[in-house]
C-alpha cells in the first residue's frame, strides 16, 4: 500500500507514534527563535541603511544577494516537498526513466547553480571594481591608528591629532590609512565602507565618501582582546565649510585656562602621571600613550564611545576607569575632591 513516509527511511519515520509535542509549542517556539534572531537586526548602524556611493553599492551587492538566495531556497524548498509528498504509484525500478533523472541533475544540479553562481560573482566583481577608487580623487588623507581599545585620528598634512572621532567633509572622497599599534583590528563603518583590517606595521588604504551630513557610529570589527566590544568610533561628517572650521579649531593649542580653578587644575594635569601617556598641544603634556585632549571638550564620547562626554562620567572615568572600561590602559587617578573639580574644570576648557 502507498503511504507518503512509506519506509524510505526504516525505523526514522515509517510507522513513527503520534507527533510528541503539540503544534502550538513547536509554532511558539518558532515565534520565539525567529523574534530572537530578527532582534539582531534592529537599530543602527546597519549596512542596509548605507549612505555614500561605496555603502550604497555594497548594499545593492546585498540585496541582490539575497533576493537570488531566496529564490533558490524557495524553488529547492518546493521541489523538495513536491518529492516527499508527491501522490505516487507502485512502481518497478526500471520504469523510472534514467535519462530523464540524469537530466534533471545536469541541469538543477550543474547548469543552473553554475549560472547562478558565476551571474554572482560576476557582480560582486563589478562591485569591487566600482568601489576600489572614488570617481573623483580624495580631498584628504587620514591616518588612523588602531590601539586596544581606542582610534588614534592623524590629518598629517594640518599636524592634526585627535581620537575616536573622525571629522570629514560631506560629498568628498577622503583617503584612509589603516595600521595598528598593537595587535589587528578592523575599521567599520556599517553605514559607508567596508570592513579593513588594521595590521600592526603595515598600512592598509582604502577610502570611502559619506553624503549626507549626520554622525555616523563606526566599530572595531576584529576580535582584539577584552573591550573589541567597546572599541566603538563616531564618524562626524559636514558640510565643507563647517568642516574647515573644525579644522581650524583643531590645528590652534589648547586655550590657556584663566580662573584660579581652571590653573589649578592645568598644574593637576601637568603634575600627575597623566602627562606621561596625554599630550596636550600647548603644554608640556606629550605623552602618546593615551588619546591625545588638546581639544577633549569637543568630543561626544569619551572611552572609545563608551560614556558620552559629560563633566560627570569623565569624573567618573578618571576616579576608576576600570570599572568601566576593564583593562583599559589607564590606571585610576586618586585625586581629592578638590583636585578633581579643579582638573575637571581645566580639562572643560580643551574645547
Ligand atoms: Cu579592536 Cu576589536
Amino acid at each position: 500500500m502507498y503511504h507518503p513516509f512509506h519506509s524510505r527511511w526504516p525505523g526514522v519515520i515509517a510507522g513513527a507514534p503520534a507527533r510528541r509535542f503539540p503544534r502550538v509549542a513547536v509554532g511558539a517556539l518558532a515565534a520565539l527563535i525567529t523574534a530572537l534572531l530578527l532582534g539582531g537586526c534592529g537599530g543602527s548602524p546597519s549596512t542596509l541603511d548605507a549612505d555614500g556611493p561605496k555603502g550604497v553599492h555594497i548594499a545593492t551587492l546585498w540585496w541582490v544577494m539575497f533576493i537570488i538566495s531566496v529564490i533558490v531556497c524557495v524553488v529547492v524548498f518546493a521541489l523538495l516537498l513536491y518529492a516527499v509528498f508527491r501522490p505516487r504509484r507502485p512502481s518497478s525500478p526500471s520504469e523510472n526513466g534514467k535519462v530523464d533523472g540524469t537530466a534533471l541533475v545536469i541541469i538543477g544540479g550543474a547548469l543552473i547553480p553554475g549560472v547562478i553562481l558565476i551571474g554572482v560573482f560576476g557582480f560582486v566583481l563589478y562591485t569591487m571594481q566600482v568601489t576600489a577608487s572614488p570617481a573623483r580623487p580624495a580631498v584628504l588623507t587620514v591616518e588612523i591608528i588602531g590601539h586596544r581599545w581606542w582610534w588614534e585620528i592623524r590629518y598629517p598634512s594640518l599636524h592634526i591629532i585627535t581620537a575616536n572621532e573622525l571629522h570629514v567633509p560631506v560629498g568628498q572622497a577622503v583617503t584612509l590609512e589603516l595600521t595598528s599599534a598593537d595587535v589587528i583590528h578592523s575599521f567599520w563603518v556599517p553605514q559607508i565602507q567596508q570592513k579593513t583590517d588594521m595590521i600592526p606595521g603595515r598600512i592598509n588604504t582604502t577610502w570611502f565618501q559619506v553624503s549626507k551630513p549626520g554622525v555616523y557610529t563606526g566599530e572595531c570589527a576584529e576580535f582584539c582582546g577584552i573591550e573589541h566590544a567597546e572599541m566603538d568610533f563616531r564618524v562626524v561628517a559636514d558640510p565643507p565649510a563647517r568642516f574647515r572650521q573644525w579644522l581650524l579649531l583643531q590645528e590652534r593649542p589648547a586655550p590657556q585656562p584663566v580662573t584660579a580653578l581652571q590653573l589649578r587644575g592645568e598644574q593637576v594635569f601637568l603634575g600627575s602621571a597623566c602627562v606621561y601617556c596625554h599630550t596636550i598641544m600647548g603644554t608640556n603634556a606629550s605623552g602618546r600613550i593615551g588619546p591625545d585632549l588638546t581639544h577633549l571638550d569637543g568630543r561626544q564620547s569619551i572611552g572609545a564611545g563608551v560614556l558620552p562626554n559629560t563633566i560627570g562620567n569623565l569624573a567618573g572615568w578618571i576616579a576608576n576607569s576600570q570599572a568601566i572600561k576593564p583593562g583599559n590602559a589607564m590606571p585610576p587617578m586618586a585625586l581629592d575632591s578638590q583636585d578633581m573639580q579643579a582638573l575637571l574644570a581645566y580639562l572643560e576648557t580643551l574645547k
